[in-house]
């Protein structure tokens, strides 16, 4: 979702803004466009509605140089998606050009002010327009960009980051924001860059800075930057942050897709993610972590949207069946659609793998004023969410996830939340020491496991595509599987936009059952474990009343692959026969891969847009 880009050096920085906006074409957007302060000092925008081949091939025609330019990817959130809407947005006579992240929530007030007291004629029906217009009439009463920049903020409400260049101060780059990400890139020979995603530097920097609500950031031609708190003027000392993020996984390497690529880079994952908290005599560390956080907490709430949500669902299982604390779970949005209970010794365990998402950001913040204690499971350390909680951020260490629906990060997610659980099992001495020692062994195995099923990837394949023209599903799972049920059913719709739903296994019968006939498979985890035969019943129910059934089973299995149509089989868990209740446990991470494979390949059957569902974002920067 809306993306920001600049470039102020010795170099072209045309170049570095087609480069890097396809980059954040990850994000999600509906148009795109770069402003560039020409050697003659003339500012020249390009703009255009559609993918950013339709603003390159634009520039291809045009000779613009200068070495100090912005670039926008759009998401409309005021005027539909066009030309003229697109950002940069430009003051009456071109010499201020602005690009613009988030909603100015008094666009409406500001642009009556300026048309009545200035007479200025707008061009696009964006609420961005007005920042371009508010800081060219400061800048003609005699203010720098700088001044004019910083008097604008304090007219203007809402979200946003900026980025300003104008023609008063031809060799600059102005920047600023208030709950929306902007970050500085400090490159080499003197090069300044700026982005609303660092994922966007990778290729230039990895030395960033993240700018704070309030700052302004001026960006100089020589190299030299400076930073100023907007309120009280003062200047800061910039911490640079050194981003670890390998470029490589900005590559799609020898994957049609990112989204394959991304479902097969989970194992190797895991093993990293458990070999840093994991060591060989089985003790759990997270390291740099306040262990303060724990104490004296006599209940979790756990935050996220879309997929983050059901990993913080499958969190909430092993929480309280791990660790006997009270957990509850909430989609973030709802979280703040009433008052929030809670309090000093309430832990609120927030997960976000952009660690940017709007929703979650605000709910983390609620709770926050009411004096709760927070945890943060994120992808990226440099992001608005681990900045909320220094010492206490989980990182999941997934790479740069391109593809818009998530795979690797879910399952990273996933294997956080179980390191979560028995750290604090081990705490509270809920679990008996051989229990512990055996979901601890067991997690190890899982990586291997995981390369075992993504092995049948082919068989999954020819086994879904007869299901293609089906336009409706629903997906059935019990205990710690009815997470992945939902996760797999929003896999499905997200990639092929088909009708999928995914319901706990016993509450097919108290209603959904109406809607099943021949035209709409079942898709049931019924994977070795205490809900096994329970689960088995309710494919069973829907089977007789006509749906199709798929079945996830383990290799070996009998009853569920007599009853259902089709079977996908995983290999089989390490076996709990001194721990029953305990066989299911770990299963989220084979059961999962099938539903992202069934996904993704009848989403490329269908000639869908696989990377880049049609109207979805990476990261909802709105609420
Ligand atoms: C996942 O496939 C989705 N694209 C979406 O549900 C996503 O998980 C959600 O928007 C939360 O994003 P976050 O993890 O970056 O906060
Ligand atoms: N609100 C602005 C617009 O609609 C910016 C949207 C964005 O963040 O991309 O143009």
């Amino acid at each position: 979702m809306c993306g920001i880009v600049g470039y102020v050096g010795q170099e072209n920085a045309l170049d570095f803004l087609l480069n890097s906006l396809k980059v954040l074409e990850y994000r999600g957007y509906d148009s795109s466009g770069v402003a560039i302060s020409s050697t003659d000092h003339k500012i020249n925008v390009v703009k255009a509605k559609g993918k950013l081949n339709n603003l390159i091939n634009l520039t291809n025609g045009l000779n613009i140089q200068g070495n100090v330019g912005i670039g926008h990817t759009r998401w409309a959130t005021q005027g539909v998606p066009s030309d003229i809407n697109a950002h940069p947005h430009s003051n009456s006579n071109c010499s201020v050009a602005i690009v613009h992240n988030g909603i100015i929530s008094n666009y409406i007030d500001l642009k009556e002010e300026l048309v009545s007291k200035h007479n200025i004629e707008f061009t696009s029906e964006t609420d961005s327009e007005v920042v371009a217009h508010l800081i060219g009439v400061y800048i003609e009463e005699g203010l720098s960009t700088k001044e004019a920049l910083i008097e604008s903020t304090k007219k203007i409400k809402g979200s946003y980051a900026l980025s300003v260049i104008s023609k008063e101060d031809p060799g600059k780059i102005l920047l600023t924001c208030n709950d929306a990400p902007l970050v500085v890139g400090v490159g080499k020979n003197k090069d300044l860059y700026c982005a609303s995603d660092s994922a966007a530097l990778l290729k230039y920097t990895n030395q960033i800075i993240r700018l704070k609500d309030h700052q302004i950031a001026e960006l100089s031609g020589n190299g030299e930057f400076t930073i100023m708190d907007s309120h009280n003027g003062d200047f800061i000392s910039p911490e640079v942050q050194t981003m670890n993020f390998d470029p490589f996984h900005l590559d799609k390497g020898e994957y049609k897709h990112f989204l394959m690529k991304e479902i097969h880079e989970q194992p190797s994952i895991i093993r990293n993610l458990l070999g840093i908290h994991l060591d060989q005599d089985l003790n759990i560390n997270f390291e740099g972590l306040d262990e303060a956080v724990f104490n004296d907490i006599n209940r979790i709430i756990i935050i996220g949207c879309g997929t983050a949500y059901y990993a913080g669902l499958i969190g909430k299982y092993l929480l309280e069946s791990f660790s006997r604390i009270p957990c509850e779970i909430e989609f973030a949005s709802e979280l703040l659609a009433r008052p929030i209970l809670a309090d000093e010794r309430t832990l609120v365990v927030a997960i976000s793998q952009s660690g940017e998402t709007a929703d979650t950001l605000m709910a983390v913040k609620s709770a926050l004023s009411k004096g709760a204690r927070l945890l943060t499971i994120t992808n990226r350390p440099e992001s608005t969410l681990a900045a909320l909680a220094q010492n206490t951020t989980i990182l999941i260490r997934a790479g740069i996830e391109v593809s818009v629906a998530a795979t690797k990060s879910f399952t990273a997610q996933v294997v956080c939340m179980y390191l979560l659980s028995l750290h604090l099992a081990a705490k509270v001495k809920e679990l008996n020491p051989e229990e512990l020692k055996w979901l601890k062994s067991s997690l190890r195995a899982i990586p291997l496991i995981m390369e075992q099923v993504l092995s049948r990837a082919e068989e999954y394949r020819e086994k879904i595509l007869p299901f293609a023209n089906k336009t409706s599903f629903i997906f059935l799972g019990r205990g710690i599987n009815y997470p992945v049920a939902m996760e797999g059913a929003l896999k499905l719709k997200e990639l092929t936009y088909v009708q999928a739903t995914g319901y706990a296994s016993g509450e097919m019968k108290h209603g959904p059952i109406a809607t099943i006939d021949e035209n709409v498979p079942t898709v049931s985890i019924l994977l070795p474990g205490p809900t096994y035969h329970k689960a088995l019943h309710n494919l069973i129910e829907a089977k007789t009343r006509g749906a199709p059934s798929i079945a996830i089973v383990a290799d070996g299995d009998k009853e569920a692959t007599r009853e259902a149509n089709v079977v996908f089989s995983v290999p089989e868990l390490p076996r709990a026969d001194e721990f029953p209740h305990l066989q299911d446990a770990l299963s989220p991470f084979v059961s999962v891969v099938p539903l992202q494979l069934i996904a993704y390949y009848l989403a490329e059957y269908l000639g869908k847009d696989v990377d880049q569902p049609r109207n979805l974002a990476k990261s909802v920067t709105v609420e």
